[in-house]
């Protein structure tokens, strides 16, 4: 029986990144399901190399130790499963309904106000999710202040930081539960602002454009570019931004 998401959470005041802190435990022998928790994180860490700047108090950073029964190939699905997860708990908590940016940023009012981190280590994956909580738009750095924003700046309520970690895992729970038995893709579809939409897709040095028509069952983005071909799209080193409104914003 695979433990439940939360059933040992380890918190700390401060690490380089929660996501290195759960690497170090499953290196120690961490159950199935156990979480870190940081007040801070020194290194916060985002997806293509970027940096997660992660300042005390100011936002939930959390990372969690999962051994889904999937084959490993399937893993990165659990991508999707943080998303809705992430999605359910800021609705449970501010009754704000966020998009999704694919793979897995939450906008809200044309702002990121939160993003995840899936990383494998051994047999288990990592899932690392920031929400943006308490932060005002002067607390980004100068090159985020446009682009990113808080729970408190957006729905302007004050939620506390233990009430949005419970509503987090419970969710990841039942979200990691369901993608196992294979159900992600029409609660995940209906909450994507990139389906639909013009998009720049960068991979590298190489970028096209086109237009997100749907998604696979593999979690690919199904892209019509100028010539009118179909080109698939996976997550992991891809960038993808819209032509307009907040998908517009930097590559992120
Ligand atoms: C992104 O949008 O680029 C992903 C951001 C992920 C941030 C979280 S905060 C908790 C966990 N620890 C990290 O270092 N990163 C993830």
């Amino acid at each position: 029986m695979p433990g439940k998401i939360g059933c040992q959470v380890r918190r700390e005041a401060a690490v380089d990144s929660t996501n290195q802190a759960a690497r170090r435990w499953v290196r120690a022998g961490a159950p199935d399901g156990a979480v870190v928790v940081a007040a801070q994180q020194t290194a916060g860490r985002g997806r293509l190399a970027r940096r997660w700047v992660s300042p005390p108090g100011a936002g939930l950073y959390l990372s969690a130790i999962v051994r889904p029964r999937m084959p490993v190939e399937r893993f990165a699905l659990l991508t999707f499963a943080a998303a809705l997860a992430a999605w359910d708990a800021c609705f449970a908590v501010t009754g704000a309904h966020p998009g999704i940016k694919w793979p897995n940023d939450l906008v809200l009012s044309g702002r990121k106000i939160s993003g995840i981190l899936l990383e494998c280590e051994g047999d288990a994956a990592i899932i690392g999710i920031g929400i943006n909580v308490r932060q005002r738009q002067e607390d980004f750095p100068p090159e985020l202040r446009n682009k990113a924003g808080s729970l408190l700046m957006l729905t302007g309520k004050d939620v506390a930081l233990d009430e949005l970690e419970r509503a987090l895992l419970e969710a990841l729970e039942r979200r990691v539960q369901a993608l196992v038995a294979g159900a992600w893709r029409e609660d995940y579809c209906e909450r994507c602002i990139t389906l639909g939409a013009a998009v720049r897709v960068k991979c590298g040095e190489e970028s096209f454009t086109g237009t997100a028509e749907a998604l696979d069952r593999d979690g690919a983005l199904l892209v019509r570019d100028g010539e009118g071909k179909q080109r698939r799209v996976l997550a992991g080193d891809v960038s993808v931004r819209g032509l307009t409104g907040y998908v517009d914003g930097d590559w992120n």
